[in-house]
Protein backbone atom coordinates (compact mmCIF):
# COMPACT_ATOMS: atom_id res chain seq x y z
CA UNK A 1 0.00 0.00 0.00
CA UNK A 2 1.12 3.76 -0.87
CA UNK A 3 0.62 6.59 1.73
CA UNK A 4 -2.67 6.82 2.90
CA UNK A 5 -4.41 10.41 2.22
CA UNK A 6 -6.92 10.95 5.27
CA UNK A 7 -9.66 13.77 5.24
CA UNK A 8 -12.22 13.87 8.71
CA UNK A 9 -15.59 15.01 7.66
CA UNK A 10 -17.07 17.56 11.29
CA UNK A 11 -20.31 17.67 10.80
CA UNK A 12 -21.69 20.48 13.95
CA UNK A 13 -25.41 19.69 13.52
CA UNK A 14 -25.18 16.08 14.86
CA UNK A 15 -21.36 16.33 16.38
CA UNK A 16 -20.78 13.52 14.36
CA UNK A 17 -17.75 12.85 12.35
CA UNK A 18 -16.29 10.41 10.00
CA UNK A 19 -13.21 9.42 8.26
CA UNK A 20 -12.40 9.47 4.42
CA UNK A 21 -9.43 7.21 3.00
CA UNK A 22 -7.62 7.79 0.30
CA UNK A 23 -4.86 5.43 -1.02
CA UNK A 24 -4.01 2.83 -4.12
CA UNK A 25 -4.56 -0.52 -2.91
CA UNK A 26 -6.91 1.10 -0.21
CA UNK A 27 -9.52 -2.14 -1.07
CA UNK A 28 -8.07 -4.32 1.42
CA UNK A 29 -8.15 -2.22 4.46
CA UNK A 30 -11.68 -2.34 4.21
CA UNK A 31 -12.17 -5.01 7.60
CA UNK A 32 -10.07 -3.47 9.62
CA UNK A 33 -10.83 0.48 9.02
CA UNK A 34 -14.70 -1.41 9.12
CA UNK A 35 -13.83 -2.47 12.49
CA UNK A 36 -12.45 1.06 13.58
CA UNK A 37 -15.56 2.53 12.89
CA UNK A 38 -18.60 0.43 13.41
CA UNK A 39 -19.56 -0.38 17.14
CA UNK A 40 -18.18 -3.44 18.62
CA UNK A 41 -21.54 -5.24 17.88
CA UNK A 42 -21.37 -4.64 14.35
CA UNK A 43 -21.56 -8.53 13.52
CA UNK A 44 -22.86 -8.91 9.38
CA UNK A 45 -22.46 -6.53 5.98
CA UNK A 46 -24.75 -6.59 2.92
CA UNK A 47 -22.52 -5.30 0.01
CA UNK A 48 -24.61 -3.23 -2.45
CA UNK A 49 -22.97 -3.13 -5.84
CA UNK A 50 -23.39 -4.15 -9.41
CA UNK A 51 -22.20 -7.30 -11.79
CA UNK A 52 -19.44 -4.86 -13.04
CA UNK A 53 -18.19 -3.34 -10.34
CA UNK A 54 -18.82 -6.52 -8.22
CA UNK A 55 -16.54 -8.74 -10.70
CA UNK A 56 -13.73 -6.46 -11.11
CA UNK A 57 -13.57 -5.29 -7.03
CA UNK A 58 -16.12 -7.53 -4.65
CA UNK A 59 -13.83 -10.65 -4.30
CA UNK A 60 -11.35 -8.05 -2.61
CA UNK A 61 -14.03 -6.14 -0.45
CA UNK A 62 -15.17 -9.70 0.82
CA UNK A 63 -11.90 -10.97 1.98
CA UNK A 64 -11.02 -7.91 3.70
CA UNK A 65 -14.52 -7.82 5.79
CA UNK A 66 -14.39 -11.62 5.86
CA UNK A 67 -10.68 -11.40 7.57
CA UNK A 68 -11.93 -8.70 10.19
CA UNK A 69 -14.68 -11.20 10.67
CA UNK A 70 -18.06 -9.60 9.19
CA UNK A 71 -20.60 -12.13 8.03
CA UNK A 72 -20.65 -10.79 4.06
CA UNK A 73 -23.42 -10.79 1.67
CA UNK A 74 -24.10 -9.04 -1.63
CA UNK A 75 -26.84 -7.53 -3.23
CA UNK A 76 -26.36 -6.72 -7.05
CA UNK A 77 -28.10 -4.16 -8.59
CA UNK A 78 -28.98 -3.10 -12.04
CA UNK A 79 -26.37 -0.66 -13.58
CA UNK A 80 -27.49 2.65 -15.14
CA UNK A 81 -29.10 5.93 -13.31
CA UNK A 82 -32.65 4.10 -14.07
CA UNK A 83 -32.37 1.36 -11.43
CA UNK A 84 -31.83 4.43 -8.90
CA UNK A 85 -35.72 4.23 -7.94
CA UNK A 86 -38.08 2.99 -5.66
CA UNK A 87 -38.09 -0.18 -7.83
CA UNK A 88 -34.78 -1.39 -6.52
CA UNK A 89 -34.85 0.45 -3.19
CA UNK A 90 -37.85 -1.88 -2.83
CA UNK A 91 -35.46 -4.58 -3.31
CA UNK A 92 -32.94 -3.84 -0.98
CA UNK A 93 -34.46 -3.09 1.84
CA UNK A 94 -36.22 -6.28 1.29
CA UNK A 95 -32.45 -7.87 0.46
CA UNK A 96 -31.69 -6.17 4.09
CA UNK A 97 -34.76 -7.73 6.03
CA UNK A 98 -33.51 -11.58 4.19
CA UNK A 99 -29.76 -11.14 5.54
CA UNK A 100 -31.24 -9.94 9.21
CA UNK A 101 -29.27 -7.05 9.48
CA UNK A 102 -29.92 -5.71 12.80
CA UNK A 103 -29.29 -2.11 14.02
CA UNK A 104 -25.46 -2.47 14.83
CA UNK A 105 -24.86 -3.63 11.36
CA UNK A 106 -24.16 -2.14 8.16
CA UNK A 107 -24.41 -1.76 4.57
CA UNK A 108 -21.13 -1.65 2.11
CA UNK A 109 -21.95 0.78 -0.52
CA UNK A 110 -19.21 0.05 -3.54
CA UNK A 111 -19.76 1.31 -7.17
CA UNK A 112 -20.19 4.70 -8.61
CA UNK A 113 -22.86 7.39 -7.55
CA UNK A 114 -26.08 5.17 -8.14
CA UNK A 115 -24.65 2.48 -6.06
CA UNK A 116 -24.13 5.14 -3.29
CA UNK A 117 -27.03 6.89 -3.47
CA UNK A 118 -29.38 3.83 -3.33
CA UNK A 119 -27.67 1.85 -0.46
CA UNK A 120 -27.18 4.99 1.41
CA UNK A 121 -31.24 5.53 0.90
CA UNK A 122 -31.91 2.10 1.99
CA UNK A 123 -29.61 2.24 4.82
CA UNK A 124 -31.30 5.41 6.06
CA UNK A 125 -34.61 3.51 5.82
CA UNK A 126 -33.99 0.18 7.47
CA UNK A 127 -35.06 0.12 10.75
CA UNK A 128 -35.14 3.64 11.09
CA UNK A 129 -31.26 3.68 10.31
CA UNK A 130 -28.11 1.40 9.54
CA UNK A 131 -24.68 2.50 9.64
CA UNK A 132 -23.29 2.66 5.70
CA UNK A 133 -20.03 2.95 4.39
CA UNK A 134 -19.40 4.33 1.13
CA UNK A 135 -16.63 2.70 -1.48
CA UNK A 136 -16.95 5.10 -4.10
CA UNK A 137 -15.43 3.71 -7.69
CA UNK A 138 -15.45 6.65 -10.02
CA UNK A 139 -14.29 9.75 -10.07
CA UNK A 140 -17.49 11.78 -9.63
CA UNK A 141 -18.31 9.57 -6.58
CA UNK A 142 -14.90 9.41 -5.23
CA UNK A 143 -14.69 13.36 -5.11
CA UNK A 144 -18.12 14.13 -4.55
CA UNK A 145 -21.22 12.30 -4.01
CA UNK A 146 -19.56 9.60 -1.40
CA UNK A 147 -18.97 12.25 0.74
CA UNK A 148 -21.84 14.88 2.48
CA UNK A 149 -24.78 12.43 3.14
CA UNK A 150 -27.18 13.46 0.65
CA UNK A 151 -28.99 9.78 -0.69
CA UNK A 152 -31.80 10.04 -2.58
CA UNK A 153 -33.74 7.63 -5.72
CA UNK A 154 -35.40 9.12 -8.82
CA UNK A 155 -38.81 9.20 -9.57
CA UNK A 156 -41.04 10.02 -12.48
CA UNK A 157 -41.20 13.89 -10.76
CA UNK A 158 -37.67 13.80 -11.66
CA UNK A 159 -33.81 13.21 -10.40
CA UNK A 160 -33.68 12.74 -6.64
CA UNK A 161 -36.87 13.74 -5.77
CA UNK A 162 -37.46 11.18 -3.13
CA UNK A 163 -34.24 10.96 -0.64
CA UNK A 164 -32.54 12.26 3.00
CA UNK A 165 -29.50 13.19 4.26
CA UNK A 166 -27.93 9.96 5.99
CA UNK A 167 -24.36 10.40 6.47
CA UNK A 168 -21.89 7.70 5.99
CA UNK A 169 -19.85 5.72 8.60
CA UNK A 170 -16.63 5.65 6.85
CA UNK A 171 -15.49 6.55 2.80
CA UNK A 172 -12.62 4.15 1.77
CA UNK A 173 -11.46 5.61 -1.61
CA UNK A 174 -9.30 3.01 -3.44
CA UNK A 175 -7.80 5.17 -6.18
CA UNK A 176 -6.80 1.90 -8.18
CA UNK A 177 -10.25 1.43 -9.00
CA UNK A 178 -9.96 4.23 -11.71
CA UNK A 179 -7.86 2.14 -13.75
CA UNK A 180 -10.88 0.56 -15.32
CA UNK A 181 -12.57 3.58 -15.27
CA UNK A 182 -14.40 4.06 -19.38
CA UNK A 183 -12.53 7.50 -20.30
CA UNK A 184 -16.31 8.98 -20.55
CA UNK A 185 -16.67 8.42 -16.51
CA UNK A 186 -13.06 10.07 -16.03
CA UNK A 187 -14.65 13.13 -18.02
CA UNK A 188 -17.37 13.32 -16.39
CA UNK A 189 -15.84 12.93 -12.55
CA UNK A 190 -12.40 15.46 -13.77
CA UNK A 191 -15.79 18.39 -14.94
CA UNK A 192 -17.24 17.80 -11.45
CA UNK A 193 -13.89 18.38 -9.82
CA UNK A 194 -13.32 21.73 -11.86
CA UNK A 195 -17.16 22.73 -10.49
CA UNK A 196 -15.80 22.23 -6.98
CA UNK A 197 -12.57 24.67 -7.44
CA UNK A 198 -14.24 26.86 -9.53
CA UNK A 199 -17.36 27.13 -7.36
CA UNK A 200 -15.48 27.59 -4.27
CA UNK A 201 -11.90 27.53 -4.35
CA UNK A 202 -9.29 29.04 -6.77
CA UNK A 203 -6.02 27.17 -5.47
CA UNK A 204 -8.21 23.93 -5.79
CA UNK A 205 -9.83 24.97 -9.74
CA UNK A 206 -5.82 25.70 -10.39
CA UNK A 207 -4.27 22.57 -8.42
CA UNK A 208 -6.61 20.13 -10.79
CA UNK A 209 -6.26 22.60 -13.95
CA UNK A 210 -2.37 22.08 -14.00
CA UNK A 211 -3.07 18.15 -13.47
CA UNK A 212 -5.36 17.74 -16.40
CA UNK A 213 -2.83 20.24 -18.15
CA UNK A 214 0.10 17.70 -17.06
CA UNK A 215 -1.30 14.22 -17.58
CA UNK A 216 -3.04 12.45 -20.49
CA UNK A 217 -6.40 11.79 -19.30
CA UNK A 218 -5.66 8.16 -18.33
CA UNK A 219 -5.25 7.43 -14.77
CA UNK A 220 -1.83 5.73 -14.63
CA UNK A 221 -0.18 3.81 -11.28
CA UNK A 222 2.79 5.92 -11.69
CA UNK A 223 0.91 9.29 -10.99
CA UNK A 224 -1.19 7.17 -7.88
CA UNK A 225 -0.08 9.93 -5.18
CA UNK A 226 -0.75 12.99 -7.03
CA UNK A 227 -3.84 11.60 -7.82
CA UNK A 228 -4.86 10.58 -4.06
CA UNK A 229 -3.64 14.22 -2.76
CA UNK A 230 -5.80 16.12 -5.51
CA UNK A 231 -8.86 13.64 -4.63
CA UNK A 232 -7.91 14.57 -0.71
CA UNK A 233 -8.13 18.28 -1.64
CA UNK A 234 -11.07 17.83 -3.29
CA UNK A 235 -12.55 15.68 -0.73
CA UNK A 236 -11.41 18.43 1.98
CA UNK A 237 -12.72 21.08 -0.03
CA UNK A 238 -16.37 19.40 -0.15
CA UNK A 239 -16.17 18.66 3.49
CA UNK A 240 -15.70 21.78 4.12
CA UNK A 241 -18.76 23.10 2.42
CA UNK A 242 -20.90 20.35 4.32
CA UNK A 243 -20.13 20.79 7.81
CA UNK A 244 -20.95 24.72 7.35
CA UNK A 245 -24.33 23.57 5.85
CA UNK A 246 -25.42 20.07 6.18
CA UNK A 247 -28.66 20.45 5.16
CA UNK A 248 -28.08 22.88 2.10
CA UNK A 249 -30.71 25.79 3.85
CA UNK A 250 -32.91 26.83 1.40
CA UNK A 251 -32.37 30.17 3.16
CA UNK A 252 -28.63 30.67 2.70
CA UNK A 253 -27.33 32.21 -0.46
CA UNK A 254 -23.66 33.33 0.61
CA UNK A 255 -20.53 32.28 -0.89
CA UNK A 256 -19.92 29.41 1.24
CA UNK A 257 -23.64 28.00 1.56
CA UNK A 258 -23.80 24.10 -0.05
CA UNK A 259 -26.14 25.45 -2.44
CA UNK A 260 -22.49 26.49 -4.52
CA UNK A 261 -22.07 23.29 -4.94
CA UNK A 262 -24.93 22.90 -7.70
CA UNK A 263 -22.76 25.34 -10.24
CA UNK A 264 -23.06 24.19 -13.69
CA UNK A 265 -26.40 21.53 -12.43
CA UNK A 266 -29.54 24.08 -13.23
CA UNK A 267 -28.60 24.07 -17.55
CA UNK A 268 -26.96 20.24 -16.85
CA UNK A 269 -29.78 18.92 -15.32
CA UNK A 270 -31.70 20.52 -18.18
CA UNK A 271 -29.70 18.49 -21.11
CA UNK A 272 -29.67 15.67 -19.14
CA UNK A 273 -33.50 15.65 -19.28
CA UNK A 274 -34.11 17.20 -22.73
CA UNK A 275 -31.75 14.32 -24.60
CA UNK A 276 -34.01 11.48 -22.65
CA UNK A 277 -30.99 11.13 -20.21
CA UNK A 278 -29.54 9.20 -23.27
CA UNK A 279 -26.44 11.17 -24.76
CA UNK A 280 -24.82 12.81 -21.57
CA UNK A 281 -23.29 11.41 -18.64
CA UNK A 282 -24.34 13.96 -15.48
CA UNK A 283 -20.43 15.37 -15.29
CA UNK A 284 -20.32 16.16 -19.22
CA UNK A 285 -24.04 17.97 -18.89
CA UNK A 286 -22.33 20.17 -15.54
CA UNK A 287 -19.43 20.73 -18.04
CA UNK A 288 -21.92 22.93 -20.49
CA UNK A 289 -23.86 24.09 -17.68
CA UNK A 290 -20.64 25.48 -16.00
CA UNK A 291 -20.19 27.56 -19.41
CA UNK A 292 -23.52 28.73 -19.57
CA UNK A 293 -23.36 30.04 -15.62
CA UNK A 294 -20.10 31.67 -16.73
CA UNK A 295 -21.37 33.06 -20.24
CA UNK A 296 -24.62 34.39 -17.62
CA UNK A 297 -22.13 35.84 -15.15
CA UNK A 298 -19.87 37.72 -17.44
CA UNK A 299 -23.19 39.36 -18.82
CA UNK A 300 -24.68 40.21 -16.01
CA UNK A 301 -21.11 42.11 -15.27
CA UNK A 302 -19.60 39.82 -12.73
CA UNK A 303 -16.76 37.52 -14.45
CA UNK A 304 -14.14 39.22 -16.26
CA UNK A 305 -13.92 37.47 -19.87
CA UNK A 306 -10.76 36.12 -18.96
CA UNK A 307 -11.63 34.25 -16.49
CA UNK A 308 -14.51 32.50 -18.56
CA UNK A 309 -11.79 32.10 -20.62
CA UNK A 310 -10.17 30.08 -18.18
CA UNK A 311 -13.01 28.11 -17.14
CA UNK A 312 -13.55 27.07 -20.99
CA UNK A 313 -9.85 25.68 -21.50
CA UNK A 314 -10.38 23.94 -17.73
CA UNK A 315 -13.41 22.26 -19.08
CA UNK A 316 -12.34 21.22 -22.71
CA UNK A 317 -8.92 19.72 -20.42
CA UNK A 318 -11.39 16.98 -18.92
CA UNK A 319 -12.02 15.47 -21.86
CA UNK A 320 -14.46 15.57 -25.01
CA UNK A 321 -17.82 16.44 -24.59
CA UNK A 322 -20.91 14.77 -26.40
CA UNK A 323 -22.30 18.00 -28.78
CA UNK A 324 -24.92 19.97 -27.37
CA UNK A 325 -25.46 23.21 -30.58
CA UNK A 326 -27.92 20.82 -31.93
CA UNK A 327 -30.39 21.27 -28.90
CA UNK A 328 -33.35 23.80 -29.03
CA UNK A 329 -32.76 26.30 -26.62
CA UNK A 330 -36.57 27.08 -26.08
CA UNK A 331 -36.41 22.54 -24.96
CA UNK A 332 -33.66 23.81 -22.85
CA UNK A 333 -34.94 27.17 -21.18
CA UNK A 334 -38.54 25.25 -20.54
CA UNK A 335 -36.37 22.29 -18.79
CA UNK A 336 -35.01 24.87 -16.76
CA UNK A 337 -37.86 25.66 -15.21
CA UNK A 338 -39.19 22.54 -13.99
CA UNK A 339 -35.68 22.13 -12.21
CA UNK A 340 -36.09 21.15 -8.72
CA UNK A 341 -33.51 23.52 -7.50
CA UNK A 342 -36.18 26.61 -7.39
CA UNK A 343 -37.27 27.91 -4.28
CA UNK A 344 -40.36 30.23 -4.26
CA UNK A 345 -41.33 29.34 -7.70
CA UNK A 346 -37.56 31.19 -9.18
CA UNK A 347 -34.44 29.64 -10.20
CA UNK A 348 -31.16 30.49 -8.28
CA UNK A 349 -28.40 30.26 -10.30
CA UNK A 350 -25.03 30.35 -9.16
CA UNK A 351 -23.14 32.31 -11.52
CA UNK A 352 -19.52 33.25 -10.27
CA UNK A 353 -17.88 36.62 -9.39
CA UNK A 354 -14.56 34.89 -10.29
CA UNK A 355 -13.28 31.72 -10.54
CA UNK A 356 -13.63 30.32 -6.63
CA UNK A 357 -16.46 32.48 -5.93
CA UNK A 358 -19.78 31.99 -6.80
CA UNK A 359 -22.48 34.50 -6.20
CA UNK A 360 -26.38 32.98 -6.10
CA UNK A 361 -28.60 34.57 -8.38
CA UNK A 362 -32.41 34.91 -8.60
CA UNK A 363 -33.64 33.79 -11.97
CA UNK A 364 -36.00 36.71 -12.56
CA UNK A 365 -32.81 38.86 -12.67
CA UNK A 366 -32.17 37.35 -15.95
CA UNK A 367 -34.26 37.64 -19.29
CA UNK A 368 -35.16 35.09 -21.83
CA UNK A 369 -32.50 37.12 -24.47
CA UNK A 370 -29.67 36.96 -21.73
CA UNK A 371 -30.44 33.15 -21.17
CA UNK A 372 -30.80 32.24 -24.79
CA UNK A 373 -27.26 34.04 -26.16
CA UNK A 374 -25.56 32.78 -22.93
CA UNK A 375 -27.03 29.22 -24.21
CA UNK A 376 -26.21 29.43 -27.60
CA UNK A 377 -22.69 30.40 -26.99
CA UNK A 378 -21.61 28.23 -24.22
CA UNK A 379 -23.43 24.94 -25.91
CA UNK A 380 -20.65 25.18 -28.56
CA UNK A 381 -18.46 22.15 -28.96
CA UNK A 382 -15.65 22.47 -26.23
CA UNK A 383 -12.40 20.99 -26.95
P1 LIG B 1 -22.63 5.50 -12.09
O1 LIG B 1 -22.80 5.12 -10.70
O2 LIG B 1 -23.75 5.22 -13.04
O3 LIG B 1 -21.30 4.82 -12.65
C1 LIG B 1 -20.91 5.05 -13.98
C2 LIG B 1 -20.58 3.74 -14.71
O4 LIG B 1 -19.28 3.31 -14.32
C3 LIG B 1 -21.51 2.59 -14.42
O5 LIG B 1 -21.72 1.87 -15.61
C4 LIG B 1 -20.73 1.75 -13.41
O6 LIG B 1 -21.09 0.39 -13.43
C5 LIG B 1 -19.33 1.94 -13.92
N1 LIG B 1 -18.26 1.79 -12.95
C6 LIG B 1 -18.23 2.23 -11.68
N2 LIG B 1 -17.01 2.06 -11.15
C7 LIG B 1 -16.26 1.45 -12.10
C8 LIG B 1 -14.91 1.05 -12.15
N3 LIG B 1 -14.07 1.27 -11.16
N4 LIG B 1 -14.46 0.45 -13.29
C9 LIG B 1 -15.29 0.27 -14.35
N5 LIG B 1 -16.57 0.69 -14.36
C10 LIG B 1 -17.04 1.27 -13.24
O7 LIG B 1 -22.31 7.07 -12.27
P2 LIG B 1 -21.58 8.15 -11.34
O8 LIG B 1 -21.17 9.22 -12.26
O9 LIG B 1 -20.60 7.56 -10.42
O10 LIG B 1 -22.76 8.67 -10.41
C11 LIG B 1 -23.83 9.40 -10.93
C12 LIG B 1 -24.92 9.42 -9.88
O11 LIG B 1 -24.42 10.08 -8.73
C13 LIG B 1 -26.14 10.19 -10.31
O12 LIG B 1 -27.28 9.43 -9.95
C14 LIG B 1 -26.09 11.47 -9.49
O13 LIG B 1 -27.37 11.98 -9.21
C15 LIG B 1 -25.39 10.98 -8.24
N6 LIG B 1 -24.70 12.04 -7.50
C16 LIG B 1 -24.92 12.12 -6.16
C17 LIG B 1 -24.29 13.09 -5.41
C18 LIG B 1 -24.51 13.14 -3.92
O14 LIG B 1 -24.07 14.09 -3.29
N7 LIG B 1 -25.15 12.15 -3.36
C19 LIG B 1 -23.40 13.99 -6.01
C20 LIG B 1 -23.17 13.88 -7.38
C21 LIG B 1 -23.83 12.90 -8.12
N1 LIG C 1 -23.31 17.24 -4.95
C1 LIG C 1 -23.84 18.37 -4.28
C2 LIG C 1 -23.98 18.20 -2.83
O1 LIG C 1 -23.58 17.20 -2.28
O2 LIG C 1 -24.50 19.06 -2.20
Amino acid sequence: MSAVEHVRVRLKSERQEYSVRIGAGMLAEIGDEARQALTPHARRILIVSNRKVFNLYGARTVASLRRASFQVEHLLIGDGERYKSLRTLEHTLAALSRARLERSDAVVALGGGVVGDLAGLAAALHLRGLAFIQVPTTLLAQIDASVGGKVAVNTSAGKNTIGVFHQPRLVIVDTETLQTLPPRELTAGWCEAVKQGAAGDRRLFDRTFNFLRNESLNITASRAPQLAQLIAAQVAFKASIVAGDEREDVSRSDHRSRRILNFGHTTGHALESVTGYRRFRHGEAVGYGMLVAGELSKKLGLLDGSELELLREAVGSCGRLPRADDLDPKRIISALTADKKSVGGAIKWVLLERLGRARIVDGREITARTLRTALRVALQRVS
